[in-house]
């Protein structure tokens, strides 16, 4: 079958225009060609009725056998559900079917003639998941990866917007960044090798030549951790910023997610609708974000009944409980220094706590950001990573950014995973992307 159907380049074919544009009121009266996939399809008596979609939305195709032909009209009532089909025909007004409005087809070729599509309400997750390469053509897949999509596009457009630059990291690295645990260890020509935690070591470089850095890449973890927030390969939003201290960073930090949020919520709003989000709570959200330090956040913890001396890790319960009740993202601020990484900036009006923050989204989703201030003095950055037993080789070029100009800066980085799952209330973050890879799963 050729690759660029016939009716495409037959002189009287009408436009193609997408489906959605199909589907209004403006287009009623006009002839029009659209290209799509069979969402739906049954048919009696001559006439068949089949619903069209295409990556813009549906439309009802109505398509006769006294039109068509008995030929064309066999292969269009035989085509099953996914079934790829060009149709020409003119918009009416039909109050019964999706969007008010139905394609009365004048012209059909079925491009592809589909199997029996496996893909059905009712499966198990595990079906689900081995078949990922065609569920993700459902209707909730497809909002998931728009609002996705513009998240990305937010982000980019406000970081564009204030002065950063977007650079691109490598992947493969010879040092684990954030010290050794929980990365992928592969072999690079004989020597040892890392996929990346986070790029912000590299980004850290960039700041001296660019000083306002930005880069979007994939980050793995190797977390056995089954979780509904945890994947082992995911999507980071990175920024690192000369000259900055915490507040600016925290003030970067809430701007973007504001950012995102209200965009989403402006173009994106049928998505979140079918997603059961509405799009007002996302509006509503507004800088400044509370920031409440780790010490309060225990004490707000231990008056919800955790027992949590000082040094005890904020995990996912923890952080549920610290936002269930909230509608807007906390910051949580000077968390002890012994859970944060080797390169935060130690306080000094506190030297057990570091100048970092995570910030939480609201409802019990928690933790969508991690950042800090970077220690600028050798010094100690070498006795941190001696006292993490972390072999300083690898790291020489990473203290050398400590010889050569070295100012105060900070950073912060952001799964874009984890803010869509709040956004679109998807109860696992596997869900927010369209192959995930988890402990178990590596295939599609
Ligand atoms: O808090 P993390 O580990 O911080 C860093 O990697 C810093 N080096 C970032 C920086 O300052 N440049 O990870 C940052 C964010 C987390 O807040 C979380 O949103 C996300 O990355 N994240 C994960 N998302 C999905 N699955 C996982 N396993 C994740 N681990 C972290
Ligand atoms: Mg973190």
């Amino acid at each position: 079958m050729s690759a660029v159907p016939s009716l495409a380049t037959h002189a009287s074919s009408p436009r193609w225009v997408p489906i959605a544009q199909a589907n209004t009121d403006v287009a009623v009266g006009q002839r029009l060609r659209v290209h799509g996939w069979v969402h739906r399809t049954r048919s009696s008596g001559g006439i068949c009725f089949l619903v069209l979609r295409d990556a813009t939305g549906q439309v009802q195709v109505t398509a006769k056998k006294d039109v068509l032909g008995p030929e064309t009209f066999s292969r269009v009532e035989k085509a099953l559900v996914e079934s790829a089909l060009i149709v020409e025909g003119a918009v009416a007004s039909d109050k019964r079917a999706p969007g008010g409005h139905e394609l009365r087809a004048e012209k059909v070729e079925v491009v592809h003639a589909a199997d029996n599509f496996p893909i059905f309400t009712g499966q198990t997750e595990d079906f689900l998941l081995d078949h990922r390469h065609l569920a993700i053509r459902t209707r909730e897949m497809v909002a998931t990866m728009k609002v996705k999509a513009e998240a990305l596009r937010a982000a980019r457009a406000f970081l564009d917007g204030e002065g950063y630059w977007e650079v691109t990291p490598p992947i493969l690295s010879g040092n684990a960044a954030e010290g050794g645990a929980e990365a992928f260890e592969l072999e690079y020509f004989g020597e040892k090798a890392y996929l990346a935690q986070t790029a912000q070591l590299y980004l850290e470089a960039l700041i001296y030549p660019l000083e306002k850095v930005y880069a979007v890449t994939p980050s793995f973890r190797a977390e056995k951790s089954r979780t509904p927030r945890h994947l082992c390969e995911y999507t980071h939003l990175e920024a690192e910023l000369g000259w900055a201290g915490m507040a600016e960073n925290l003030e970067a930090q809430e701007r973007l997610v504001a950012a995102i949020l209200h965009r989403i919520a402006e173009r994106r709003p049928e998505e979140l609708s079918l997603l059961g989000r509405d799009p007002k709570e996302l509006k509503a959200i507004e800088p400044p974000f509370e920031r409440i330090r780790y010490a309060k956040a225990l004490e707000l913890l231990q008056g919800k009944g955790f027992d949590l001396p000082w040094g005890s890790d904020l995990a996912t319960a923890e952080e549920r409980a610290l936002t269930l009740e909230r509608t807007a993202p906390v910051f949580v601020t000077h968390f002890p220094k012994e859970l944060k990484a080797f390169y935060m900036l130690e306080d000094p009006e506190d030297p057990r706590t570091v100048q970092g923050a995570d910030l939480l989204a609201p409802e019990g989703y928690g933790e969508i950001i991690g950042g800090s201030c970077r220690e600028t003095d050798i010094t100690k950055t070498v006795a941190r990573l001696e006292a993490m037993n972390v072999p300083r080789a690898p790291y020489e070029w990473y203290l050398d950014l400590r010889r050569f100009g070295s100012v105060p800066h900070a950073g912060f980085g952001m799964g874009i995973e984890r803010i869509v799952r709040w956004v679109t209330r998807r109860e696992h973050i596997r869900d927010t992307t369209p192959f995930p890879r988890t402990p178990s799963r590596l295939l599609p």
